[in-house]
């Protein structure tokens, strides 16, 4: 089975980054949909370390903006959702629920913190390439940020948890006013390798 050229068009072709996004607000429960497709990506032993805020008021948005670079701090201020793609370091705590037919799974962490860091980095990538995906099939629009002060963000928001940011994601439905020309992708001889 696959998806039509529609489905296609809709989650890479004709999908873009959003700028700015229209008054339409986000429900929580549409959040909570969000988030019950998302975790079925897949992530390494199924370690499934992203964690994921959602500041959906403006007391929470105002607590975000000392750490926003100046580019990103308008727009972020203005959309209906913004989410804090973190991890937790510690995921492996949760594989003896995640991980169940390998009680041995823990330990591989436990006792390398280089394989820990490096596994809790990459799935948690992953997992908010997930939520990308995830909102632009259920019809939402995102634009991903890197350009804050992860520091600031851990302090504000992600100490109490023990976790980490990664990067943020405006969520609503985009306004199309706000969409940059597309940027040209290489071409599938400069990325790509046959052997
Ligand atoms: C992880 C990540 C971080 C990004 N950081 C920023 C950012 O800080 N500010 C910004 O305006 N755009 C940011 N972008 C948006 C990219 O520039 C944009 O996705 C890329 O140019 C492709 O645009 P398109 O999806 O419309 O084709 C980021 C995108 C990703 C995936």
């Amino acid at each position: 089975m696959a998806i039509d050229d529609a489905g296609l068009d809709l989650l890479f072709r004709e999908a873009r980054t959003h700028n700015k996004f229209t008054d339409e607000p986000v429900s929580d429960q549409t959040l909570h949909e969000l988030y019950e497709i998302l975790k079925f990506g897949p992530t390494s032993a199924n370690s499934s370390p992203a964690r994921f805020l959602f500041l959906r008021t403006k007391e929470a948005k105002e607590r975000l903006a000392p750490a926003l670079s100046s580019g990103n701090l308008a727009k972020t201020m203005a959309a209906p959702v913004t989410v804090i793609v973190a991890y937790d370091p510690k995921f492996h705590e949760k594989l003896p629920k995640l991980f169940p037919h390998n009680p041995d799974a823990q330990s591989w962490f436990t006792s390398n913190d280089a394989l820990a860091a490096t596994t809790a980095f990459r799935n948690g990538t992953l997992q908010g390439a997930w939520l990308i995906m995830a909102a632009r099939a259920m019809g939402l629009d995102t634009g991903a940020m890197s350009g804050f002060d992860n520091d600031k963000v851990d302090k504000e928001f992600l100490a109490e948890h023990g976790w980490r940011s990664n990067f943020l994601v405006n969520l609503g439905r985009g306004d199309w006013e706000g969409v940059f020309a597309r940027s040209p992708r290489l071409d599938f001889d400069e990325a790509c390798v046959m052997l």
